[in-house]
């Protein structure tokens, strides 16, 4: 008998964490925590815990010792453990890689490993262990002061099988999508939620299974400004890859940064919200190039062509990528 959906046994409520490796543990924790904001909850021998102003979990965001730069473990909240064993049994039924992934995430309980089809390794949880909101201990804000871990970018040979998985299976809605033109049309990437935002997760056509990057929200526009003074001052100008502008496509503000190890992450604020399932999502056509930038100068080639490399299932090493289906944007005109 069918464990039936996911989206029809389980309750997916967020993503819940990311986690980067980073080869010099020391530098990556003082350039996250000291010069953009974030708030250490936990070490280990190996990791540095980190969350948000508005994160009321253990961490929402970890830096991992690795012997290379790339994407650990990605992390999404379920409402309860009972979510897990019938997740368990629909990952069972649909031969993907799955098991009890063990507990050495400090404060993080029982974790669901799956090999998903499009070849990320995710873990679900349930239960992670509460931490004080810092919304109003100022005193405590340094940097940006990002608000909360706000959603993960993933490049995939397949968007439209990401996609698919993502709503008929997961039970995301689609707040925006990008597709191409008849009589190949598809589509090219998506934003996906559970919690009420734009996305907790973009699904982008590209060499893949890889990361993007990840983004953290924050509480004001000129926040964004701030940080790539504070980044310039810090001397990390060059670190600042793409923006500040703002984008077509959730309307948001953003500049794109690489922190020391090369790793990929996002300013971002004023999107909006979701989670009305009545609202159709919001499609753009690949031939608008608005759809990226709204306003603000072109993205730079390495914006469109380095990723961050994902982990194995079991976690031994960092996957090789394969092309994507379709032919680069035919806006993707950067020279
Ligand atoms: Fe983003």
């Amino acid at each position: 008998m069918s464990a039936g959906r996911i989206k029809d046994i389980a309750n997916i409520q967020k993503l819940g964490h990311i986690e980067f490796r980073t080869t010099d543990l020391e530098r990556a924790r003082d350039f996250y925590v000291n010069l953009i904001g974030l708030h250490e909850t936990a070490r280990d021998d190996n990791r540095v815990y980190l969350r948000c102003t508005e994160d009321r979990q253990h961490h929402t965001f970890v830096l991992r010792r690795a012997d290379a730069a790339g994407v650990g473990t990605i992390g999404f909240r379920v409402a309860s453990d009972d979510d897990l064993e019938r997740m368990k049994l629909r990952f069972e039924e649909l031969g993907l890689p799955v098991r009890w992934a063990g507990n050495d995430m400090l404060g993080q309980g029982r974790t669901l490993r799956v090999q998903d089809p499009l070849g990320f390794t995710i873990d679900y949880y349930a239960e992670i262990a509460t931490v004080p909101w810092l919304v109003q201990s100022y005193h405590l804000h340094k940097g940006v002061s990002p608000t909360r871990i706000d959603h993960v970018n993933v490049l995939t040979p397949d968007a439209q099988a990401g996609y698919d998985w993502y709503t008929q299976e997961l039970g995301f809605g689609c707040a925006e999508y990008t597709e191409s033109e008849p009589p190949d049309t598809r589509i090219w990437a998506s934003w996906l939620f559970r919690k009420a935002t734009v996305h907790d997760i973009a699904v982008m056509t590209g060499a893949g299974p890889a990361a993007h990057h990840v983004g953290f929200s924050l509480p004001e526009p000129m926040g964004i400004i701030r940080a790539c003074d504070m980044l310039a001052g810090a001397g990390y100008a060059d670190n600042l890859e793409r923006g500040p502008a703002r984008h077509g496509i959730s309307n948001a503000l953003f500049v794109y940064v690489r922190d020391p190890d090369g790793n990929r992450f996002e300013l971002y604020t004023g999107d909006y919200l979701t989670g009305d399932t009545s609202a159709e999502p919001i499609r753009w056509s690949l031939n608008n190039p608005v759809r990226q930038t709204f306003w603000g100068a072109p993205p730079p080639r390495r914006w469109f062509e380095e990723s961050m490399a994902v982990e194995t299932f079991d976690g031994s090493a960092l996957q090789q990528t394969k092309p994507p289906l379709l032919p680069p944007v035919p806006n993707y005109v950067l020279d």
